[in-house]
C-alpha cells in the first residue's frame, strides 16, 4: 500500500511559502496564493501562531524569527559548525572581500553562510537566498555533477522562465546575455574553479572552489565576491584563488562534527506541548501539522548519513507509523531525503522564510516585543546599546498618552543616571566600566544623580547581582526607569530593555513590582528569537 501523505502538514508547508514569498498578508491572500479553503488556512495560521512560527499584527500575518529554526535544523545537519563560521570570517577579514559558502539545491545554488564586508556597495545575498546555476559562480562547480536528468530539469526550468522570475534574490529585470552553462562548466572542470563575471549584474564578480567531501562529491563552493570597482573578474581569481584552494583544502579536513543523537544528548524539544495547545485550541488546532514541523526539527540532530526512524520518534515522542508518514511528506516536499535508513534534511527547508528572516537586524527583531509590552503595561518601552559612556536608542514603542516620554531613535544619554546604562555598565568587564566612568565624571543632573563615583559602583553592582536596574528622577525631574539587560547566545549583555514613566507618587518599591515580571518576559522572548536568528547568521546590531 503506499504511504499516505500528511494533509495537514502539506497545508502549512504551502501556507509558510506563501507568506515567506509575501512578508506580510492577510488570510485571504494565503487564500488566494495556496487555493486552500479559508477554514482551512485559519486552523493552518492559529496552529502556526501557536508555535510561534506566524505573528498576527491586526490583520496582517508575518513570519517570526523563531521560524528560522526550521532553516537552522537544515544548517546544523549539514555540518557548517561555528568553525566553519569563524573561518569563512577570518577569511573575508584577511582577503577584504565577502566570502559565501553556497550548496547546490536543484539546479540552483543556495547561500548557507555569508561573512559580508561593510562597503556602501556590498554583496546583498543572504542566508537560505537562492540563485540559478547559470548566474553565479558556484554554479559551474555543482553543474559538472548534474547527471542527464539534471541537465534537463535545467533546460526546461531556463526555456520557462529565463529572466529567473522564481528567484526573488536576484535583481529585478531581464537577465544579461550570459555565457553558456555547459561551456562553463567544462572549463571549471579541467580548472577546478569557477569566475562569475558579473552574471547577476553589473559589476558584480565572483570566484568560487569547490569544497568536497570524503566521496569526493562537491559539498559547497566557497566564493570570494567584489565588484569591478575593486578588481576586474580575472585580477580578482588572481588574487584570492591560492587562499581559496588552501582554505577549502583546510575545510575538507576538519572532522564532522559528532551527531547529538550518536553522543546520546537528545535535549528535549522547546515546542509548546500539542495536547496542551490542543486542549486550548480545540479543533483549531492542527496536531499533526505540529508534529510534521517537529519532525524536521528533529532532523537537525542528523550529522554525516542522516538518523534513523528510531531516533527521529524517540526525539519527537511520536509513534514510529506517525513519523514515517510526516517524514515521507517531508520528502515529497523536498525538504527531506533518505538513503537507505538514514533521513537528513535539505537544504530547500531554507525557503521557509530564512531569507527574509535572516536579513532582520537587532532592533527589528526587538520591535514586536516592545510592541507587546506597551500593549501590556501601557508605557513606552525602549532598548538601547551602549555607545562609549553612552545609551544610544536603537528600538522604541511608544504609548499615546498626554503626557508621555518623548525619546526617538538615534537619542543619547549619558549611561551612569539611566536604569538602560546601569545594566550595560553592569553587564562590562570590571576593568572597562572603571574605565569608562574615570573617563567621564559624573556630574548632576538632578538633585537626585548619584554622583559619588564608589556609591555608583555599589550601583552597578547591584544591578549585576540583581539583574536589573532603576533610575529615579536621576536622569530628569519627574522621570523613572526600570530596565533589565539582553544577553546574547554567549550570555554577554549585549542591549538593555526598559520602562520609563512618570515618577508619580508611589513608592520605586511598588513600580518595581509593576514592571520587573513583564519585563523580564519580554527580554526573554527576544533573547529567544536573537538566538535563533544568531545561530547560523550574522545578526546587524546597531
Ligand atoms: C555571494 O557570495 O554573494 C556570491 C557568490 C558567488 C557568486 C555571486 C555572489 O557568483
Amino acid at each position: 500500500m503506499p504511504e499516505e501523505s500528511v494533509r495537514p502538514l502539506e497545508r502549512g508547508l504551502a501556507v509558510l511559502r506563501a507568506l515567506a514569498a509575501a512578508d506580510r498578508a492577510r488570510a485571504g491572500d494565503l487564500v488566494r496564493a495556496t487555493g486552500l479553503a479559508r477554514s482551512t488556512v485559519d486552523r493552518v495560521v492559529a496552529t502556526l501562531a501557536r508555535l510561534g512560527y506566524v505573528r498576527e499584527s491586526g490583520q496582517e500575518l508575518q513570519l517570526t524569527p523563531r521560524l528560522m529554526e526550521l532553516g537552522n535544523a537544515y544548517l546544523a545537519a549539514s555540518g557548517l559548525t561555528g568553525e566553519v563560521a569563524a573561518r569563512t570570517a577570518r577569511l573575508a577579514d584577511e582577503l577584504d572581500e565577502s566570502v559565501s559558502l553556497a550548496v547546490p539545491d536543484g539546479d540552483g545554488v543556495r547561500f548557507v553562510t555569508q561573512a559580508a564586508r561593510r562597503r556602501a556597495m556590498s554583496v546583498a545575498f543572504r542566508i537560505g537566498d537562492l540563485l540559478p546555476a547559470e548566474r553565479c559562480a558556484p554554479g559551474a562547480l555543482f553543474a559538472a555533477e548534474w547527471d542527464e536528468a539534471g541537465w534537463a530539469a535545467w533546460h526546461a526550468r531556463v526555456a520557462a522562465d529565463p529572466d529567473g522570475h522564481a528567484f526573488p534574490a536576484l535583481p529585478p529585470g531581464p537577465a544579461p546575455r550570459v555565457p553558456d552553462l555547459a561551456d562553463r562548466t567544462a572549463h571549471s572542470r579541467a580548472a577546478g574553479w569557477a569566475l562569475d563575471d558579473q552574471l547577476i549584474e553589473p559589476g558584480l564578480i565572483a570566484t568560487a572552489v569547490p569544497v568536497r567531501d570524503a566521496t569526493g562529491r562537491t559539498r559547497y563552493a566557497l566564493s570570494a565576491v567584489s565588484h569591478t570597482s575593486r578588481h576586474t573578474a580575472q585580477g580578482l581569481a588572481e588574487l584570492v584563488l591560492p587562499r581559496l584552494r588552501e582554505e577549502a583544502a583546510q575545510l575538507e579536513a576538519l572532522p564532522t562534527a559528532p551527531s547529538p543523537y550518536e553522543e546520546g544528548e537528545l535535549t528535549p524539544d522547546q515546542a509548546p506541548d500539542a495536547a496542551d495547545a490542543k486542549a486550548e485550541l480545540g479543533p483549531g488546532f492542527l496536531r499533526s501539522l505540529a508534529r510534521g514541523l517537529a519532525v524536521l526539527r528533529a532532523l537537525g540532530r542528523a550529522r554525516g548519513g542522516g538518523l534513523p526512524l528510531t531516533a527521529i520518534a524517540e526525539a519527537t515522542g511520536l509513534p514510529r507509523a506517525t513519523a514515517r508518514r510526516c517524514l515521507h511528506t517531508l520528502e515529497l516536499e523536498g525538504y527531506a531525503a533518505h538513503d537507505g535508513r538514514l533521513y537528513r534534511p535539505l537544504p530547500r527547508i531554507l525557503e521557509l522564510g530564512y531569507p527574509r528572516l535572516s536579513r532582520l537586524g537587532f532592533a527589528e527583531i526587538a520591535e514586536p516585543h516592545l510592541r507587546e509590552l506597551t500593549g501590556r503595561v501601557h508605557q513606552s518601552a525602549s532598548v538601547t546599546v551602549l555607545d562609549g559612556a553612552d545609551i544610544l536608542y536603537v528600538a522604541r514603542a511608544a504609548t499615546v498618552r498626554v503626557m508621555s516620554v518623548y525619546i526617538t531613535l538615534g537619542t543619547r544619554f549619558p549611561a551612569y543616571p539611566t536604569a538602560m546604562g546601569r545594566v550595560l555598565l553592569a553587564g562590562l568587564p570590571k576593568p572597562d566600566r572603571i574605565r569608562l566612568l574615570k573617563a567621564e565624571p559624573p556630574t548632576a543632573l538632578t538633585r537626585h544623580t548619584v554622583t559619588d563615583p564608589a556609591e555608583l559602583h555599589r550601583v552597578l553592582d547591584r544591578a549585576a547581582a540583581d539583574g536589573y536596574a532603576t533610575a529615579d528622577e536621576e536622569l530628569e525631574e519627574g522621570l523613572r526607569s526600570v530596565a533589565v539587560p539582553l544577553k546574547g547566545a554567549d550570555g554577554r549583555v549585549v542591549a538593555a530593555l526598559n520602562v520609563a514613566q512618570h515618577a508619580g507618587t508611589a513608592p520605586l518599591g511598588e513600580t518595581i513590582d509593576a514592571l520587573l515580571p513583564a519585563l523580564r518576559e519580554t527580554a526573554a522572548a527576544i533573547e529567544t528569537d536573537l538566538h535563533t536568528a544568531a545561530r547560523f547568521n550574522a545578526v546587524r546590531m546597531p
